[in-house]
């Protein structure tokens, strides 16, 4: 099974970004986090990082036929990108969106996803954790389809 895990802007910052909303542990180590877990469900992982709404765009458009399915954390992407909504129409693969911020108790304008509707699910709030916590339901949910 092939996830890819695409991570929009910013998130390359993680671990000195804003500790006290994001947490302390950079990027680099929630990738060994997700492969680590990833390893025992026999799934292989894509890992992505961007700054650029357009390379998100493009990573989106390339998942057709490559991935199996999909851990999205858009960033702030994730609160104003038709670009991103409208490719993930295109592409139509199962998608799980994630954030390491409970983006429901912070400012109005993180509250509201362009791409919640689009997803199987979504995870919110749990730190670096939120990455293991949507790999296991993704895997779950292809696993019983
Ligand atoms: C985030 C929440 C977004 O509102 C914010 O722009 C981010 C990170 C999160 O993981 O909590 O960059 O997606």
């Amino acid at each position: 099974m092939r996830i890819a895990v695409l991570n929009g802007p910013n998130l390359n910052l993680l671990g000195q970004r804003e500790p006290e909303v994001y947490g302390r542990t950079s990027l680099n180590e929630i990738e060994s986090m997700v492969r680590e877990a990833a390893r025992p469900m026999g799934a292989e992982i894509q890992w992505f990082q961007t700054n650029h709404e357009g390379a998100l765009v493009e990573a989106v458009q390339g998942l057709q036929d490559r991935a199996d399915g999909a851990l999205i954390n858009a960033a702030a992407f994730t609160h104003s990108s038709l670009a991103l909504r409208d490719a993930l129409l295109a592409v139509r693969i199962p998608f799980v969106e994630l954030h390491l911020s409970n983006i429901f108790a912070r400012e109005p304008e993180r509250r509201h996803s362009v791409i919640a509707d689009l997803a199987v699910g979504m995870v919110t709030g749990f730190g670096a954790q939120s990455y293991v916590l949507a790999l296991q339901a993704l895997v779950g949910r292809l696993r019983a389809a």
